[in-house]
């Protein structure tokens, strides 16, 4: 085995951009989340303006931390880990600088157009037709930049978390340029290309496989890399990490229609997406089981490295919410479900216990190494960190299940005479108490995020350039 030093360095610039805008769409869609949880418990807190209603800052909240906290989470940690694990630099510095700014740009361009009303009504496709294209564009050259990378690789293999990343680009372009086909009528206005039932379906067809390869699959690539480096460990088992890949992405794409149960989308079709959904829970778990078994002999870890503890308990939060979601699929539990707040609950262990925790973990791993200090400014605030996360994700999930299951009881509740039970203004003031400590988790998390905000300000003030230039020099090891 060979060990030369590479005159040439990573490019870490665009990583550093992308983690710091990690911190900052993060506080500014989570303390959007907190702020709309406060209209569902303070009404007069929609301000009796349009601009600041529920129905035009849901979709924002949505989309600042879904494309912009989680996006910019999976920009930056793709492009640390296919140069680390290619050990090469990314083919283009102008393409990296332009995927950046065109993702920021794409972002802006929704929170000016969500408030003002703008919208294609399509659930995480809100955004109108030159946004969706822009995105296009930006998503396009991403793919680019990250398989080009690959291909010049001075490594043999391809890592298993690229596997991951490259799987959630391809599927992200194709399922955001199928949605969107539409006909544009004005510059913000267009109509889908699809209608009825077929629109339904190929809009959650989107809307699930966003969940399953955005919300999933980038995010498993980022655990792939960053659970075996923080606990200095190999990965679990090489071989299930692959049967992990195949299977979930052969299975994803098929389970979108559970999200239309008892519609007109035809039976055979909701059906089909059930089974599919039931049999996703076994490759979700095997993936689970891989990075927690990671931990093998370094469990003592645990107790002195949070960074570790955010990254472990996203794990366990993405077993409980890929349990939860096979059984919510199932058309008997839907029929109770669908409609409440055991959805919102779901999404929220999904979004907070498994996608915000894990790209926490990942972005105080990297900071020190990307501004060349030894560790973050402050291991006690990222512990303080990680109980506010934990314990305003474990808030926000009971409080949505007691609301959901109480909702969906109390709506189905008949008497003998066949008429309901309870009126729909009777289980919303059922919910308020609920909608007081989701607002009340929301906020443990959204505190969190600004002591990250203070840590990662204190560690990148403190930054080391020459450590920095040092630590960003390409060794390739068992060059070929
Ligand atoms: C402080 C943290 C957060 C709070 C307080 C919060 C709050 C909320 C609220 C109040 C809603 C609307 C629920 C309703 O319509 O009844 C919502 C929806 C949603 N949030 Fe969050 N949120 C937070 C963080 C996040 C994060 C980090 C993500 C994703 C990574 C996320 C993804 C979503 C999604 C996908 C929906 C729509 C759910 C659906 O339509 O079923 N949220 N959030
Ligand atoms: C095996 C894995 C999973 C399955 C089978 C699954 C299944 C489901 C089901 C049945 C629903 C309710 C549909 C409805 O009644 O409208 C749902 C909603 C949802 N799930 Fe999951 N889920 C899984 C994992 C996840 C994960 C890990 C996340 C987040 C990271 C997530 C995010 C969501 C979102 C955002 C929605 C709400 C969509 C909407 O109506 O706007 N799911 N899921």
């Amino acid at each position: 085995m060979s060990t030369a030093i590479s005159p040439t360095a990573y490019n870490y610039k665009v990583v550093r951009q992308f983690a710091i805008m990690t911190v900052v769409w993060g506080i500014l869609g989570m303390g959007l989340g907190v702020f709309i949880a406060s209209q569902l418990v303070w009404p007069q807190l929609n301000l009796d303006l349009p601009w600041t209603s529920f129905g035009r800052l849901r979709p924002l909240h949505t989309n600042l931390v879904i494309f912009a906290f989680g996006g910019c989470a999976l920009f930056g940690t793709s492009y640390y880990v296919v140069q680390r694990t290619c050990q090469t630099r990314l083919i283009s510095d102008s393409m990296a600088a332009f995927t950046f700014w065109g993702w920021q740009a794409v972002i802006v361009g929704a929170l000016i157009t969500l408030p003002m009303g703008y919208t294609t009504t399509k659930e995480y496709a809100e955004l109108e037709w030159p946004l969706a294209i822009l995105l296009a564009i930006v998503w396009v050259t991403y793919g680019l930049m990250f398989f080009g990378t690959i291909v010049k690789r001075k490594t043999k293999h391809i890592y298993v978390g690229n596997w991951f990343y490259g799987a959630f680009i391809v599927v992200t372009a194709m399922l955001h340029i199928v949605n969107h086909i539409s006909l544009p009528v004005s510059l913000f206005k267009s109509y889908s290309a699809y209608s009825g039932a077929t629109d339904a379906m190929i809009q959650w067809w989107y809307g699930h496989n966003a969940v399953g390869f955005f919300l999933t699959t980038g995010f498993l690539g980022m655990m792939y890399y960053f659970v075996p480096k923080q606990a200095e460990r190999p990965i679990y088992s090489y071989r299930l990490s692959i049967v992990h890949f195949w299977a979930l992405i052969t299975l994803y794409i098929w389970a979108g229609p559970h999200h239309l149960h008892y519609t007109a989308l035809p039976d055979w079709a909701q059906s089909l997406g059930m089974v599919m959904s039931i049999i996703l829970l076994a490759p979700s778990w095997g993936g689970m089981i891989n990075g927690m078994m990671t931990l093998s002999g370094a469990w003592h870890k645990l107790r002195t490295d949070p960074i570790l503890r955010f990254l472990v308990v996203s794990l366990a939060f993405y077993g409980m919410s890929t349990f939860e979601g096979p059984m919510m699929a199932i058309k008997t539990v839907n029929s109770l479900s669908h409609y409440t707040d055991w959805t919102i609950g779901h999404v929220h262990a999904g979004a907070l216990g498994w996608v915000a925790m894990i790209s926490i973990g990942a972005v105080y791993h990297m900071i020190p190494k990307l501004y060349g200090r030894e560790q973050m400014h402050s291991i006690g605030l990222i512990n303080a960190h990680f109980w506010l996360a934990t314990i305003g994700t474990v808030l926000y999930i009971a409080s949505m299940w007691v609301n959901g299951i109480t909702q969906g009881l109390m709506w189905r509740a008949i008497n003998d005479d066949g008429t309901l039970t309870y009126s729909f203004v009777e289980a919303l003031q059922a919910s308020h108490p609920g909608y007081i400590v989701r607002a009340l988790g929301g906020a443990f998390f959204a505190s969190g995020m600004l002591l990250m905000a203070y840590n990662v300000f204190r560690t990148v003030r403190a930054a080391n350039p020459a450590q920095a230039e040092e630590a960003a020099k390409i060794v390739v090891v068992g060059a070929h």
